[in-house]
């Protein structure tokens, strides 16, 4: 496993869950550096200590995917240390889940800010290094909720402009050998999963074809697929990790 030698990423919201196996990943692929933008700057610390213990291939930068100015200084601060950035993993992100005609502005709004235009501005500021260099691969961490899932109006809106963002940002980078593409995770086992409570999580296992929760490293396998030249003709696309749930 030495996919990603030489290779510098940034990934978003890797403090835990999903972004952490990424990281996590992306070092057993011999990654030159991972840079955490997290918002928790004390959890990304943390999780870049645990993930690095010698400090040389990891850091921890400060950065609400949500704020353009926050993520111009981080994409700065990552350059100053790394030099250059070969991949960007967008995975920041949060649910607000409420029926619809009871869901809140601040819901509704929350969620548009960090899961899309957290991507927005992520990519704003990377593409145009990626373009110059000619070459590059991002990743977007969409969801089945793209599907439609009741209760997340909101969420599953973000998730499915995901989807054509990436098709979009693929069809106008290929001519210049950056590649995009968006996971689609199913139901995963993190903190975000689990807080719909235990009583909704079994009966929602119930229902799942493979009868258990994702790994965040079945996810992470994944993301390293598309950051390498494993996957050079693939671009544009969204992959489905489910478990089969986009299935049924
Ligand atoms: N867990 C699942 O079942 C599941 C399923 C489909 C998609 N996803 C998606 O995968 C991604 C990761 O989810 P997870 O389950 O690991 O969630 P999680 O809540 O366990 O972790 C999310 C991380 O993102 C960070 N974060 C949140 N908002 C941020 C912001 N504005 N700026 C910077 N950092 C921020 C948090 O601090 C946290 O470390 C999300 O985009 C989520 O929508 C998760």
């Amino acid at each position: 496993m030495r996919n990603l030698e030489g290779k510098y990423c940034i990934v978003t919201g890797a403090g835990k869950g999903i972004g952490k196996a990424i990281a996590k990943r992306f070092l057993l692929e011999q990654a030159a550096g991972v840079a955490i933008l997290e918002w928790d700057l004390e959890l990304a610390k943390a999780t870049a200590k645990e993930l690095d213990p010698t400090g040389e291939k990891v850091i921890a930068v400060k950065c609400n995917v949500a704020d353009s100015d926050m993520v111009k200084a981080a994409v700065d601060e990552t350059l100053a240390k790394f030099g250059r950035i070969d991949v960007l993993i967008n995975n920041a992100g949060v649910t607000r889940d409420r029926i619809f005609h009871k869901m809140t502005d601040e819901e509704w709004h929350t969620v548009i800010d960090i899961n899309l235009n957290g991507v927005y501005n992520l990519c704003k500021f990377v593409v145009p290094l990626m373009r110059d260099q000619e070459s590059g691969a991002i990743v977007n961490i969409s969801s089945t909720s793209l599907l439609g899932n009741p209760g997340q109006a909101n969420y599953a809106a973000t998730k499915a402009a995901l989807q054509g963002f990436t098709r979009t940002l693929g069809k106008e980078l290929g001519r210049k050998n950056v590649r995009v593409n968006c996971i689609a995770p199913g139901h995963i086992d993190t903190d975000m999963m689990r807080a719909i409570g235990e009583e909704k999580l079994n009966a929602a296992i119930a229902r799942l074809p493979m009868q258990r929760l994702g790994d965040p490293d079945e996810i992470a396998t994944v993301a390293a697929f598309l950051c390498t030249d494993d996957s050079s003709w693939v671009t544009g696309q969204t992959i489905m990790v489910s478990g089969g749930a986009s299935c049924t």
